[in-house]
């Protein structure tokens, strides 16, 4: 199954990932995560996006473009893949639809969550994940069991994201209009978008986006 999670920063994209990833035994590839790494540790890719990401602007399309197409490429992602947070530009859907025609493949579907814009900006604020496993938390909405413990792991070490100030937000939700809001019109024209209300609680998001998956 190779799927795309489209929607705004905070929507929930990356939470439902996770669980997919558990429930179906394919990767989550976020190119929020892979380039938060590659900033993380200083390589060329890491140095050109720490600035950019930190504005809360769009890394370049040729960067992500790479990034994706090695990625694809990997053995994990031989029974398919989630992609999270990509694409995000209507340059990087074409790219994507190029890159898996290449490569033999095509694309089952794209998930849009739905979400208001004052509720994206209270789930941001909030939202916190292990410094160990990277296991997403938020203040309200989403504590772990023991205050101070992960569920998944045990450690007690928690970071909150460069990118999640308010000023940030703003431009990060800035960007999603602009950039990567026309590509629902794109999937819709294609046959592949189905819509989920993200918000909704988020066993209801997952069963939402699951009831889809069982209809293709
Ligand atoms: P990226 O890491 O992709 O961030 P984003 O799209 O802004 O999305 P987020 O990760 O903030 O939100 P999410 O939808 O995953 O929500 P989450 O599940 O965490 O990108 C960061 C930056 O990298 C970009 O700004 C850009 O600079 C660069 N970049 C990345 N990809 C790029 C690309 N393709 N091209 C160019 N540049 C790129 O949930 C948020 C919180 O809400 C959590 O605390 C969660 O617990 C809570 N929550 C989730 N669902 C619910 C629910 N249903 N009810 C209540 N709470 C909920």
């Amino acid at each position: 199954m190779r799927l795309i999670l489209l929607g705004p920063p905070g929507a929930g994209k990356g939470t439902q990932a996770q669980r997919l990833v558990e429930k179906h035994g394919i990767p989550q590839l976020s190119t929020g995560d892979m380039l938060r790494r590659a900033v993380a540790e200083g390589t060329d890719v890491g140095k050109r996006a720490k600035a950019v990401m930190e504005a809360g602007d769009l890394v370049s399309d040729e960067i992500v473009n790479q990034i994706v197409s090695d990625r694809i490429d990997a053995p994990d992602c031989a029974d398919g893949f989630i992609l999270d947070g990509y694409p995000r530009t209507l340059f990087q859907a074409d790219a994507l639809e190029r890159m898996l025609s290449d490569k033999g493949l095509e694309l089952d579907a794209v998930i849009e969550l739905k979400v208001d814009d004052e509720v994206l900006v209270d789930r941001i604020a909030g939202r916190y994940t292990c410094a160990n496993c990277g296991a997403g938390y938020h203040d309200e909405n989403l504590k772990p069991a023991v205050e101070g413990v992960c569920d998944k792991c045990g450690a007690t070490e928690f970071k909150r994201r460069a990118d999640d100030r308010p000023e940030t937000v703003k431009a990060r939700l800035w960007a999603y209009y602009k950039d990567t809001a026309p590509l629902i019109g794109y999937y819709h024209a294609k046959g592949k978008l189905s819509g989920v209300d993200g918000m909704a609680e988020i066993d209801t998001v997952t069963g939402e986006i699951e009831a889809i998956l069982d209809r293709l």
